[in-house]
């Protein structure tokens, strides 16, 4: 396939499970279950997206929360937690040494990215922390043509386990996790928990890679859509993600789980086109799709679209990971439509000028030319 899997498959990925119709509807996670025992939690990270969204998950449970982080991103989030500054680095400045010392039930490590960094904070904190909870990522995985993966799967090597560097076409990204994975195992015996969530999505995700979808819509006009409705299709909502992992937080569970989010069965599909009729919806039906089929974008070849990836070839298992593990787990997912809607709402409170980047920024998918261009193909075919 001439279509470049990178362009598709960058930062991240998905496949195939069982979910009824009721699950698409389910509750979040924690706010059905009892609340907990106060847990004193330390979140490595905390003010990017995921943690965020960790801080809102944790915090009506009545959790403690320490954030840890160079005081970079966002510094003014949270000013009622406690934080502690530092870099994930060792080497650099005074590293991690604010950590020493101190006790926590439960930390959430959501930004390692290189396994020295996780090892030394692991080891550092697996004396006094009961529970490491380490955030990976579907990309551990070395293959994404199969569907239905569980967490047995082959994951990604490097060619030198000690290099630090994502790689040109960030192809590291992916087996760094994995040996993040380890370094968290190792220090944390029986103590770790992993999470490979494939895309997260949803209200302040820096990305825009789902917000397209609803933000286009919101456009109106002729709205270029690729592939076809019945396309598989997995994204998590970052609160369905966080409530999860306070779930697993309390409830002290360990192993590996792919984070993913609902998933085709028989009765209840969410596929591709569940998501553009969502992400129409939300707007009040405002733009017309037009769907761009392969031989037509591999005719055309536009600079790529986030999420969809080609139900095909390489990408074949992309959007079909096994979340059945995490779902045992107590996993569960709000609605499309929820996600759409909420996502939608935030991006239009964000500043104009960072609404604009989303179409007209560097890192837009496609220009207005491109996507007329497309539409005029898909009349004419
Ligand atoms: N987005 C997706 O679709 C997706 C999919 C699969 C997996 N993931 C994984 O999900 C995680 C999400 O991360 P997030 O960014 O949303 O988490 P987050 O906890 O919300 O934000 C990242 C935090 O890390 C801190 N940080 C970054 N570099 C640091 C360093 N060298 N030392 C100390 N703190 C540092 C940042 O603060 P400062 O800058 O102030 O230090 C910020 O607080 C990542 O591990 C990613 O690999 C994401």
């Amino acid at each position: 396939m001439n279509f470049d899997r990178r362009r598709f498959l960058t930062y991240s990925s998905a496949a195939a499970a069982l979910l009824g119709a009721n699950s698409l509807a389910c509750q979040s996670t924690s706010s059905s279950s009892t609340p907990p025992k106060k847990l004193k939690i330390l979140i490595l990270g905390g003010t990017g997206f995921v943690g965020p969204a960790l801080v809102e998950a944790a915090t009506p449970r009545g959790h403690e929360i320490t954030l840890f982080n160079r005081g970079k991103t966002n510094p003014g989030l949270f000013p009622e937690l406690e934080k502690l500054q530092g870099d994930r680095d060792p080497l650099k400045g005074e590293g991690i040494k604010s950590l020493a010392g101190r006790q926590w039930d439960v930390v959430f490590d959501d930004c390692g990215y290189y396994p020295r960094h996780v090892k030394a904070s692991a080891e550092l904190l697996a004396p006094n922390v009961g529970h490491y909870v380490y955030v990976s990522s579907i990309s551990c995985y070395a293959r994404n043509d199969i569907e239905g993966m569980d967490e047995t799967a082959e994951c990604g090597t490097m060619p030198d386990p000690t290099l630090e560097t994502m790689g040109k076409q960030y192809e590291y990204y992916g087996p760094l996790k994995a040996l993040c994975e380890q370094a968290a195992e190792a220090a944390f015996p029986g103590r770790a928990c992993i999470v490979r969530p494939g895309y997260i999505v949803g209200p302040g995700d820096p990305t825009d890679r789902f917000t397209y979808w609803p933000a286009r819509a919101d456009k109106g006009g002729e709205m270029a859509v690729p592939g076809a409705p019945s396309d598989p299709i997995q994204v998590i909502d970052v609160r369905d993600l966080a409530e999860w992992m306070v779930h697993v937080a309390e409830q002290k569970t360990t192993g590996r789980f792919n984070a993913c989010g609902p998933l085709p069965s028989p009765s209840k599909q969410l596929d591709w086109g569940e998501v553009i009729r969502a992400s129409l919806a939300c707007t009040g039906n405002k733009a017309t799709p037009r769907w761009v089929p392969l031989e037509v974008l591999e005719a055309h070849q536009p600079a790529g679209f986030h999420i969809w990836a080609p139900f095909a070839g390489e990408s074949k298992g992309f959007h079909r990971v096994s979340n059945v593990a995490a779902m045992k787990a107590g996993l569960k997912f709000r609605t499309i439509d929820q996600t759409t809607s909420d996502t939608l709402a935030w991006f239009k409170s964000l500043p104009p000028e960072r609404q604009k980047r989303l179409f007209d920024g560097a890192a837009r998918m496609l220009t207005a030319e491109k996507e007329a261009e497309l539409c005029a193909a898909v009349k004419k075919a």
